[in-house]
């Protein structure tokens, strides 16, 4: 039974470009709650961001400049530019809108604070915010558009976050023995597929080493360690590595989740200074590495030790060095025999997996089925996520 095409559309923490997926949801017998309706991914784009809403978004991320007034041009600008790339996108697909059911668009994160808010003032509730006005999105395209996916798990006590485990397990969970799928974005998350729903963010994925490469390279085009050749021309410093390891985050545990509030530049200036020791750039970018390497492997082990799969989806999968240094402590700490590749190893595009996530989500909200995952986001029950802004 056909439930209908969606497109998911997002932008991660790393604010690196708008990821757009369409997706075809069909079932053998019609919508139900179990995981097991079966997804096709038909196509799948990432636009850049303009250089200006870019660097707008990136100054709401960052609590000390951030402003109201900031906050809802973003907001605005961002609904905006997702609606008319919808709408290019469309158009150069040959897809006519009307045949979009409806479009799942998680926007931007500016704040994640599941464990409540700031100390400086008396009112600390746990709060997630997510941007991109749906409004916008749903005027311009003419296509009903969900948003806002987080919020009602974290007023049911969870930490809203993550929610693509439970479409890791639409996407490979019938398809891969044991599988444990792991997503590097600027956060990074793992997602065992062992039968016991679970998931959580395992720690930085290239957030920090986009943050210290562009830090050493100003004038870089990409603006990021591509292939991770940088990182493997340094030597991985041991002493702050496991510095870096014992921070609470990581012994921390699930449900967490975790975002640039906390893995940014003044944590690691804080582990650098504090590490007393002079260490060559070239060689904190290799301790980078290993830390987001050695921080995925240490939490797959620790839920899954006989995962036999690892397929890799973010732009964390492009970096060799990273994927090589995976590799290399998924054989030293678990199970040698497993397989670590990029999603497309699977035929799957690894750059699709978390926007057409949200594409998924849509189709769960229009459907009136839950969307997240108890014993991953840690809240009192399922609930259905999102709310539908009208074509
Ligand atoms: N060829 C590459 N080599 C190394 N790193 C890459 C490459 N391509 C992408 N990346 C990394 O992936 C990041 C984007 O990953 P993405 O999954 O889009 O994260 P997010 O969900 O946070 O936006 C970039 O910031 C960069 O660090
Ligand atoms: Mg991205």
């Amino acid at each position: 039974m056909r439930l209908g095409r969606f497109i998911g559309c997002m932008t991660g923490t790393s604010v690196d470009g708008l990821d757009l997926a369409l997706i075809d949801v069909t079932h053998p017998n019609g919508a139900d709650e179990a995981l097991d309706e079966n997804v096709t991914v038909v196509a799948a784009n990432t636009l850049p961001l303009p250089k200006t809403l870019r660097d707008a978004l990136l100054l709401c991320a960052q609590p000390d400049h951030s402003s109201v007034e900031l906050l809802g041009a973003c907001d605005a600008a961002l609904g905006e530019f997702i609606g008319i790339s919808i709408n290019h996108w469309l158009r150069s697909l040959g897809v006519k809108s009307s045949s979009i059911r409806a479009i799942g668009s998680h926007g931007q994160t500016v704040r994640h604070r599941p464990s409540g808010g700031i100390a400086s003032t008396e009112i600390d509730n746990p709060f997630t915010l997510q941007i991109g006005d749906p409004n916008q999105i749903a005027e311009l395209t003419g296509i009903d558009t969900v948003a806002d996916f987080r919020r009602r798990d974290m007023a049911a006590g969870g930490q809203g976050a993550p929610l693509a485990p439970a479409f890791h397990q639409v996407l490979f969970g019938d398809r891969l023995t044991r599988p444990c799928v792991v997503n590097i974005g600027g956060i990074s998350n793992i997602s065992p597929l062992d039968g016991s729903f679970s998931g959580f963010d395992s720690g930085p994925g290239n957030c920090l080493m986009d943050e210290w490469f562009s830090q050493h390279h100003q004038d870089s085009e990409v603006g990021f360690d591509l292939g991770g050749a940088w990182a493997a021309s340094g030597r991985l410093d041991k002493p702050l590595l496991e510095q870096m390891l014992g921070d609470p985050f990581f012994s921390a545990s699930a449900p967490k989740s975790t975002g640039r509030e906390y893995f940014n530049q003044a944590w690691l200036n804080a582990q650098i200074t504090s590490s007393q020791r002079q260490i060559a750039p070239q060689d904190v970018q290799a301790t980078l590495a290993a830390l987001t390497a050695l921080s995925i492997a240490q939490a797959i082990t620790a839920q899954m030790p006989d995962v036999q799969n690892v397929p890799v989806c973010g732009g964390g999968r492009r970096n060799e060095h990273l994927l090589g240094v995976l590799k290399e402590a998924l054989a030293r700490t678990g199970s040698l025999s497993s397989c670590v590749a990029a999603t497309e190893h699977w035929g799957i595009d690894g750059d699709s997996v978390e926007a057409a996530a949200f594409g998924w989500l849509a189709y769960r909200r229009v459907y009136a089925l839950s969307g997240n995952l108890v014993a991953v986001t840690g809240a009192m029950g399922s609930r259905v996520l999102g709310a539908i802004y009208p074509a």
